[in-house]
């Protein structure tokens, strides 16, 4: 691979998604015998954290350790950027220092702002509009059960969000089908709904937009949701719950997805909200799974872009 940046998934092939996914799957299996892999010796990442977070803190910060490299946790609070500076002179800062960057902040425009001034690669952590490196390990963790994700059915019930964007992505490129439910007036983007219906005909794949949760479960393979209320919503939430009646999954909406369904969830996850706990800790829920590829996806997205253009030997 010789790219530089990551800031959505789109921005890989679909050959680019297979490769990441063969570099997961032998950084995975190494460090699961012992024998980690360290391509990144001597190697920086800064990570800039506008928003809360556990899993993506987590998951790069001990992914750059374990690959032999150092990571930089950078709250915002703390950054000059938070007192005027501006995006362009921070890249060109980190770029002089460090070897690459993950922000998560809130404008997806800030991001590419980053990405275009800085030398060295930038991954997107999540913004409100992507979360490109969520959507990597889901997919992942669904071909590492079901052997092949082409021709699944993917149902989204819940809100329109930053990580529904990235399935929209995701799933076509990678031969999936993708049923979308959300209450009226929480749909996707407009510019993502057309991009996302554009590639999935490109694809040869489906996508549905319904309001009905019914409609997009029946005999779907991995049912997914997240938050109603996303990370700078708080505002909104009561008003949110209010619309969001009706869009839980549980037991009895679960009886119209396939037998052997998957229950996703990127997590954080708020039980008797978005979902009923006897779906998210009963036998269909992979969500730790999920949550540990987040790491192991991750290594490779790092090794990646950081060793650009050269062939990695693992
Ligand atoms: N799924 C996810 O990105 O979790 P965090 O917000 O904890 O990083
Ligand atoms: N949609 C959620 C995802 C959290 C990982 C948010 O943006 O808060």
């Amino acid at each position: 691979m010789n790219k530089k940046d990551f800031l959505r998934v789109a921005d890989y092939t679909k050959e680019e998604i297979k490769e990441i996914f063969g570099l997961t799957g032998r950084i995975k299996a190494r460090q699961k015998k012992g024998a980690p892999v360290r391509p990144l010796e001597g190697k920086t990442l800064g990570m800039i954290f506008q928003k809360s977070s556990t899993r993506t803190r987590v998951s790069f910060e001990v992914g750059m350790y374990q690959l032999g490299g150092y990571p930089l946790f950078l709250s915002a609070n703390d950054l000059q950027l938070k007192r005027g500076e501006t995006i362009a002179d921070t890249a060109r800062v980190l770029s002089r220092m460090v070897d690459a960057v993950m922000i998560r902040t809130y404008a997806h425009n800030e991001v590419e702002e980053l990405a275009k001034y800085a030398s060295i690669p930038v991954i997107n952590g999540l913004t409100d509009s992507h979360h490109p490196c969520q959507i990597m390990a889901d997919i992942y963790t669904v071909l590492e059960r079901r052997k092949s994700v082409k021709g699944l059915t993917v149902a989204w019930v819940g809100d329109g969000n930053n990580v529904l964007h990235s399935w929209m992505e995701g799933a076509p490129l990678t031969g999936m089908n993708l049923r979308m439910a959300v209450p009226p007036g929480y749909e996707p983007d407009k510019e993502m709904l057309k991009f996302g219906a554009e590639l999935a005909k490109k694809e040869g794949t489906q996508m549905l937009l319904t309001n009905d949760p019914v409609e997009a479960v029946k005999g779907a393979d991995v049912i997914y949701t997240d938050v109603w209320a996303s990370m700078g919503q708080d505002a909104e939430k009561e008003k949110k719950f209010r619309d969001f009646k009706g869009f839980q999954i549980n037991g009895g909406l679960m009886k119209h997805a396939d037998k052997d369904y998957l229950f996703m969830h990127c997590l954080p996850a708020h039980r008797g909200e978005e979902v009923a706990e006897e779906v998210i800790d009963g036998p269909h829920s992979i969500i730790f799974d999920e949550a540990e590829n987040r790491m192991h996806v991750q290594k490779a997205i790092l090794a990646a872009h950081m060793l650009r253009g050269r062939k990695i030997k693992i």
